[in-house]
C-alpha cells in the first residue's frame, strides 16, 4: 500500500524536516512484501535477508498472521491488563511450552523493557534474598542490550555512552566470560549476557565456558539473565538459544522475532512469584493485538520446527554462505553465527560497508554487525527460490570489489 498523492522526495523531506534525525535512512520506499521479497511502488524487487532486524520472523505480507492480526482488531485491540487477557494468557501458555523452562511470562513492547523487567527481577530477587542488598549485575564488552537509560548503562559498548550521563548505579563489565568471575563481587545479583552477540558481530559464546559459568553462578546464587530479543523465537533453529546451549538461565529476555512485526517484549523467569501486583506492568504490554500476532507466529513456526523445515531452511542458507567464504576468500575470513542469525567476517570495514552497499544496489537487503560483519536475519520462512536469488544477487555485490 502505498500513498499516491506523495513522491519519495516529497516524504524524504518530510522526514528530513518532522523526524528526530536518529536514523541514516535510505531513500527507498517499499510498498508491500511477499515472504522474503519486497517490491517498491514501481514493482523494482528486493530479497530480504535482514527481516527488519530480525523482527519479520514469518515473512513480508504473511496471510495467516495479517488475518490473526484483522480478526484480532475487529474484536478488541486493547483493554487494560486489570482484566484477563484471552491471547495473553495463551501466548504465556505455548512460550512456556515450547521453550520447556518452569517459569512465568510478563509481557512488554520491546527488547529493552524486556531487559528492563529482567533487571528489575534482579534487583528484587538480590533484595529478598540475602541479609544484603546485592544489586549488581554484570554485562560483557561488546553487547548490546537497548537504548533506554539502564538497558543503555548495561549495554557494553562505551561509544553509546556519550552524552546521556549520569546512569544508574549497579552495572559492572566483564570483558569477557572468563573476566565474570574476576569481577564478581558480594553484592552481584546476576550476569545478563548474549549467546550470540548480535549488535557485536555475531560471535557465538563458547558452549563450554557458558554451561560452567551457569553451574558456578547456581552455586553463588547469582541470576543467570539471558538477552534473546535477537537470538530467541526459532532464530537459532531452536525456540531459544538457550537450548542450543542446553543452560536453564533463571530470566530471558526476548522480543524481535516474536509479533512478526507487531512490536512485543516478552520476560521470562523461573523466580515465578518475585513480583506481586503493582511492582512492575505496562499499558500497552500483552494487549489483545500484540499477543494473538505472537501466538499465531509461535503456531507457524512451530510447524516449520517440526516439519523439519525450519532444519532445512538453515542447511542450505549456510551451505551458500560457506560457498561465498570459498568463492570471496580475498574478501570474507569466516562465518560466523547459528542458525539464521550468522555472518561473513569481512576482512576489514571497508569491505563490509562496499558489500552491503553493493547488495541493495542489486536488489538485496543485508546488515552490518560490529566493525566488519556482515550480518543475516532471512525471515525463518524463507523459501529455496528466494535464498538462491538473493546469494546470486550477494555474487554480484562481491563480483564488483
Ligand atoms: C540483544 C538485544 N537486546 C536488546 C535489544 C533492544 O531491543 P529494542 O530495540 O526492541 O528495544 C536489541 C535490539 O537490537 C538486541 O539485539
Amino acid at each position: 500500500m502505498f500513498d499516491k498523492n506523495y513522491k519519495i522526495d516529497d516524504l524524504m523531506d518530510f522526514d528530513e524536516k518532522y523526524v528526530l534525525h536518529t536514523y541514516a535512512r535510505k531513500k527507498i520506499r517499499f510498498s508491500y512484501g511477499q515472504n522474503a521479497r519486497l517490491y517498491t511502488p514501481c514493482s523494482r524487487e528486493f530479497i530480504d535477508f535482514g527481516s527488519g532486524i530480525g523482527v519479520c520472523s514469518v515473512g513480508h505480507g504473511n496471510q495467516e498472521l495479517a488475518d490473526a492480526i484483522a480478526k484480532q482488531a475487529k474484536d478488541l485491540i486493547h483493554l487494560s491488563n486489570l482484566y484477563l487477557i484471552e491471547p495473553q494468557a495463551l501466548l504465556a501458555k505455548k512460550l512456556v511450552e515450547l521453550c520447556g523452562y518452569d517459569m512465568r511470562v510478563f509481557f512488554s513492547n520491546s527488547g529493552a523493557e524486556a531487559n528492563e523487567c529482567a533487571i528489575k527481577i534482579a534487583r528484587k530477587f538480590g533484595e529478598k534474598d540475602e541479609k544484603i542488598d546485592r544489586y549488581k549485575i554484570i554485562t560483557l564488552e561488546s553487547s548490546f542490550h537497548g537504548r533506554t537509560i539502564s538497558t543503555l548503562k548495561a549495554t557494553g559498548q562505551d561509544k553509546m555512552h556519550l552524552h546521556f550521563a549520569p546512569f544508574p548505579d549497579g552495572f559492572l563489565r566483564a570483558k569477557d566470560i572468563d573476566d565474570i568471575y574476576n569481577v564478581v563481587d558480594s553484592k552481584t545479583c546476576g550476569v545478563l549476557l548474549e549467546l550470540i552477540q548480535g549488535e557485536g558481530g555475531i560471535s557465538p559464546m563458547d558452549k563450554e565456558k557458558i554451561q560452567k559459568l551457569a553451574k558456578f553462578l547456581k552455586e553463588k546464587n547469582i541470576l543467570l539473565m539471558v538477552d534473546e530479543v535477537q537470538s530467541g523465537i526459532y532464530r537459532t533453529g531452536e525456540i531459544f538459544a538457550s537450548k542450543v546451549y542446553g543452560i536453564t538461565p533463571d530470566i530471558i529476555s526476548t522480543a524481535k522475532g516474536l509479533g512478526g512485526g507487531i512490536p512485543i517484549g516478552a520476560t521470562l523467569t523461573n523466580l515465578k512469584n518475585i513480583f506481586v501486583p503493582s511492582d512492575h506492568g505496562s499499558t500497552f504490554g500483552g494487549n489483545f493485538l500484540s499477543t494473538r500476532a505472537g501466538l499465531c507466529v509461535l503456531e507457524i513456526l512451530e510447524k516449520e520446527y517440526n516439519s523439519g523445515k525450519l532444519v532445512a531452511t538453515i542447511d542450505s542458507f549456510n551451505q551458500h554462505l560457506e560457498k561465498i567464504i570459498s568463492d570471496f576468500s580475498f574478501l570474507f575470513e569466516k562465518k560466523v553465527g547459528i542458525g539464521l542469525m550468522c555472518g561473513l567476517v569481512a576482512k576489514d570495514d571497508n569491505i563490509q560497508k562496499n558489500i552491503i552497499e553493493n547488495a541493495f544496489e542489486e536488489g538485496l537487503l543485508v546488515l552490518k554487525s560490529g566493525k566488519n560483519v556482515v550480518r543475516f536475519l532471512p525471515p525463518l520462512t524463507i523459501k529455496e527460490d528466494e535464498i538462491s536469488e538473493g546469494f546470486e544477487r550477494l555474487r554480484k555485490a562481491c563480483c564488483k570489489l
